[in-house]
């Protein structure tokens, strides 16, 4: 974080595309819970980033809440944690333009994200899933955010937050004006599969329905998807060394480990030489176990908008008044009239 001597901030964001499934959970939210007590936090549901591929209007509105609601129900508390939709706060992309003019083409060019959900056809795609990670930046950067707690798919953009910070700060002779955002990454969880594709991760805009666990899945819902989940045949091995090269397996192991806190090797203490007619009746009992609680807690907020709505106002105005004074000395610095 160089020589930046400002407080110690998290932020972090989900899209509102889709809904809650157990990566978010596993990789961003229960993170979310732990560091509330720790730091100064803001937790945005990113409907700008969200815009980037078509949404409908009218689900973009039910899953923005439906995020919302989700982090309270993991137990971030919004009387601690600052909770707000990203365009309720108009700072984040008056940030966005002045970032877009100090970040370089070549670094947004070697961004994977972009090529991935672009694919074949990039010609197609939005401008704004190109300058995504640009506005990611400013999400941070405008509460001078020094801790980002993401899952490990956000590693490339992070460190495009850093060099943007950076090269802000070089240019404008404004010596640790930003921090250098370290990114939260480790941790169990920080990579959760498909479960019909090990080698793709888990996301809740994937086409095929058993792929990803939803946190509104009911207990059926979970047991079959789990069921279904691809598998090779062989047994489970007794140590981690021998879970190489099985991606599925060794992604329902590291499910199984992530919640229940135990490591992998415990877990296949456990399992060692079982095969999957034992494991995954297991896994479907405990993924139900600690899911049911939240999608319960999920429900009952979900059924009352108004609260919600209410929290997210709060939330709003809570950011803004960090983020209004940063965008306003970050204009000046660049020159603009008052
Ligand atoms: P998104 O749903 O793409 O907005 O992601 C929101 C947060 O969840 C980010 O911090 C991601 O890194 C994290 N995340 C999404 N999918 C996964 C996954 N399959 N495993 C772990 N973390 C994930
Ligand atoms: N790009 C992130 C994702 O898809 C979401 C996001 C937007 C974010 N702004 C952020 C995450 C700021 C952390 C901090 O997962």
């Amino acid at each position: 974080m160089s020589g930046y001597r400002g407080p110690m901030r998290v932020l972090s964001g989900i899209q509102p595309s889709g809904g809650m499934q157990l990566g978010n959970y596993l990789g961003a939210i229960r993170k979310f819970v732990e560091l509330q007590h720790q730091y100064e936090c803001y937790y945005c549901v990113v409907d700008m980033h969200a815009i980037t591929v078509w949404q409908d209007p009218e689900k973009l509105r039910e899953q923005t809440f439906h995020i919302a609601a989700s982090y309270l129900a993991a137990g971030v508390d919004p009387n601690i944690a600052t909770v707000f939709h990203q365009s309720a706060v108009g700072a984040h992309a008056e940030l966005a333009w002045i970032f877009n003019c100090v970040a370089r083409l070549g670094w947004i060019d070697r961004m994977t994200q972009f090529k991935d959900k672009a694919g074949k056809d990039k010609e197609r795609a939005s401008v704004g899933l190109y300058t995504y990670p640009v506005l990611q930046a400013a999400d941070i950067l405008v509460y001078k955010a020094t801790h980002v707690p993401v899952g490990e798919d956000q590693k490339q953009h992070l460190e495009l937050s850093r060099d943007i910070a950076g090269k802000f700060n070089h240019d404008f002779d404004a010596d640790d004006f930003f921090p250098l955002p370290e990114p939260l990454i480790k941790g169990p969880g920080a990579r959760i599969m498909s479960l019909r594709d090990g080698a793709a991760k888990m996301s809740k805009s994937d086409p095929s329905e058993n792929a990803c666990i939803f946190l509104s899945d009911d207990s059926d819902v979970i047991a079959r998807k789990i069921k279904k989940a691809k598998t090779d045949s062989e047994p489970l091995p007794s140590e981690p060394k021998g879970l190489e090269g099985r991606l599925e397996a060794a992604n329902l192991v590291g499910i199984y480990a992530a919640l229940s806190g135990k490591p992998d090797a415990d877990v296949l203490k456990e399992f060692g030489g079982q095969g999957f007619g034992a494991f995954k009746p297991a896994l479907a009992e405990l993924v139900v176990e600690k899911l049911a609680p939240i999608s319960a807690e999920l429900r009952r907020l979900e059924a009352d908008p108004g609260y919600l709505q209410q929290v997210l106002r709060n939330g709003a105005e809570r950011a803004a008044a960090v983020a209004d004074p940063v965008v306003a000395e970050v204009k000046e610095i660049v020159g603009f009239l008052p």
